[in-house]
């Protein structure tokens, strides 16, 4: 996953991420919430916490599979490129809030609050049916 390029502040920002099928992303809670730095993107701050967010390409805005909707603190976050706004158009059940987790950094004091969409699943820890 690549990680961005900013150096990273100290955990300060409230992040809570809502998860609607926690156990598709290696959790057991439905709610979790930690702390991360300014800086940091939250693709980032799900991995580091053991949230399996999808990132098929890595974090480099080419798919859409690190969709999530920000609930609360969108203004603690960075601004979507055109570039992110072209990719999250192909991911399912769009909502005005939808980005993608790899393009949304943390710039503001939050708190910040993200909901992971079901579908979200890690597909290589999917079991074949
Ligand atoms: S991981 Fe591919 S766009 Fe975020």
């Amino acid at each position: 996953m690549r990680h961005s390029d900013e150096p990273k502040a100290p955990p300060t920002v409230k992040v809570t991420f809502i998860l609607q099928d926690p156990k598709s992303l290696g959790k057991e809670e439905k709610e979790i919430t930690v702390m991360a730095g300014k800086g940091e993107n939250l693709l980032e701050v799900a991995m580091e916490n053991g949230i399996n967010i999808e990132h098929a390409c890595g974090g480099v805005c080419a798919c859409s599979t690190c969709h999530i909707y920000v609930n609360k603190g969108e203004q603690s976050l960075s601004e979507a490129t055109d570039a992110e706004l072209d990719r999250v158009e192909e991911a399912p059940d769009l909502r005005r809030n939808s980005r993608l987790s790899c393009q949304s950094v943390i710039r503001g004091d939050g708190p910040i609050t993200v909901e992971v969409p079901a579908w979200n699943r890690n597909a290589v820890k999917e079991q074949p049916h």
